[in-house]
């Protein structure tokens, strides 16, 4: 008996030291997986449901899709949510990341006609995941805005600010005594630029640079609105977060030239600074270098003041610090370069104000299925030590992270464990470094409609059946690696 307890005591001993303390995640590290309400619930006229402008443009102009399909059952998640939550629990999740459809709960955007048929959907939803201990995170605002608010101008009418408070309020009063975690909008970059500015997102828009800009400043404002309205009318008594999820890809300089520096800057600005700064900077407003050079561009244009709007001092105090934590949505990394020579593929050619640099990634870098999507080496690290050091010690989540295969690359996804396995290195790289990078939600639970690439991008956990009328859910390898992270805590490296 004792030489079992000695060798049980030996094993477990042998165990402990094989695993550096560092590769560990501490107990309250809270490990999710993301989705998005178009992306996965299908039922896009199910029960009052409201359109949506991803419903209007994928039925009036098909085409734009690269497959021609479209959300309108995606996987069916509005029939299928207690499975959903079912692989929640096989995977063992502390938490559960997935947005409210709008025009679901409020068919014209508008809080006087409430779809209480969509408010039961979400409750039974919510209710599902808290009975199995699994904590819902939700995003209010994941791409799909009511059509009848996008026929009053959408992101860019002043207005939109005080229709997001009013949906958010009615979110939080009905949803807001199970859920803690409120994620008002999700990568406001691709809202902005890809829906007014590069008409490469819903509502495809292409208002040149002044689209972006507009929507970047109605989307803060928006934002503030809501979450001070949390923080005075709610948080007293439902006790929860609220904060933004912003994409921030890393963007280094190509070389050490003192040029390559200052693109490398001008680009992180632009992609992320613009909708980051005036929420987490101690000066808020639009970052400065960005605002600069678009004001210079815009009097070299002709145009009498800026295309950038500025804030009042007013706006901008209601914007800055308008933040509970820091939810952050990263993929990959690119190399920003002074010299044109290198081909600009990121994510479009014609960058708002940025015609004079390009960003690329190296050849040697593995690909996904997805164009603009490489494992990039360590970037979680250069990322969130990045925005530590610019936007002080707060608190880090990983918000959506994952990596794509083709539709036919099957259940035995080696290049996906491999992408999850080095980011969750790299987020310990970080974490040691002192970010406190607090949760990590991995995109996506399972396979779903992929915005203009349709479903010929796959980025799921579980592979989906888009053939079979019931959409059934398959395990990749990757479920089963990332289950075991969870259960143990530490990643074997
Ligand atoms: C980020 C977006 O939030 C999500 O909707 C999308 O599917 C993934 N990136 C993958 O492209």
């Amino acid at each position: 008996m004792r030489l079992i307890i000695l060798l049980g005591l030996f094993v477990v001993s042998c165990t402990a030291k094989t695993v550096r303390q560092d590769r560990r995640f501490p107990d309250d590290f809270i490990f999710g997986t993301a989705t998005a309400s178009y992306q996965i619930e299908g039922g896009w006229e199910a029960d009052g449901k409201g359109e949506n402008i991803w419903d209007y443009m994928t039925h009036n102009k098909p085409e734009v899709i690269k497959d021609m399909t479209n959300g309108d059952i995606a996987a069916d998640t509005y029939n299928n949510y207690k499975r959903d939550v079912e692989m929640m629990r096989e995977l063992g999740l502390d938490a559960y990341r997935f947005s409210l459809s709008w025009a679901r709960l409020l068919p014209d955007g508008f809080t006087n006609n409430v779809n209480e048929a969509g408010v039961t959907f979400y409750n039974n939803y919510i209710d599902e995941m808290i009975k199995y201990n699994i904590q819902p995170m939700v995003t209010l605002y994941h791409w799909d805005l009511p059509q009848k608010l996008q026929e009053l101008g959408g992101f860019v009418n002043p207005l939109f600010t005080d229709w997001f408070e009013d949906y958010a309020r009615l979110a939080f009063e009905r949803f807001g005594d199970r859920v803690k975690f409120w994620i008002t909008f999700n990568e406001p970059r691709e809202i902005c630029y890809e829906g007014y500015g590069a008409a490469t997102k819903a509502p495809i828009l292409n208002a040149t640079a002044v689209g972006t800009y507009l929507c970047a400043k109605n989307l803060v404002i928006a934002h503030a609105k809501a979450y001070h309205a949390y923080v005075k009318d709610f948080k007293p008594n439902q006790n929860g977060q609220c904060g933004i999820t912003i994409s921030v890809n890393w963007f280094g300089p190509a070389t050490d030239s003192e040029e390559d520096h200052i693109m490398a800057e001008l680009r992180r600005q632009a992609e992320w600074g613009l909708y980051a700064e005036p929420i987490f900077s101690q000066q808020g407003g639009f970052p400065k270098e960005l605002s600069e050079r678009v004001a210079e561009k815009s009097a070299k244009q002709g145009y009498a003041s800026s295309r950038m709007p500025s804030f009042t001092d007013e706006e901008r105090d209601l914007v800055r610090g308008s933040f509970d934590f820091f939810g952050v949505n990263h993929y990959t990394a690119f190399l920003a370069s002074a010299a044109k020579e290198h081909k600009t593929y990121y994510p479009v050619p014609s960058l708002y104000d940025d015609s004079d640099s390009s960003t690329y990634t190296p050849d040697d870098w593995p690909k996904s299925a997805s164009g603009w999507l490489k494992l990039a080496p360590n970037s979680i690290f250069d990322a969130f030590t990045f925005l530590r050091n610019k936007y002080g010690d707060i608190d880090f989540y990983v918000t959506e992270n994952g990596w794509s295969t083709s539709p036919t690359a099957g259940l035995i996804d080696d290049d996906r464990v491999r992408y999850y396995r080095a980011a969750l290195n790299s987020l310990l790289d970080a974490r040691e470094a002192g970010v406190n990078i607090k949760g990590y939600m991995a995109w996506s639970l399972m396979d779903n409609f992929e915005w203009m690439e349709g479903i010929t991008e796959r980025f799921g956990l579980y592979e989906v059946d888009f053939e079979d009328p019931a959409r059934s859910r398959t395990p990749r390898k990757s479920a089963f690696v990332y289950k075991h992270i969870i259960k143990n805590r530490y990643i074997d490296s």
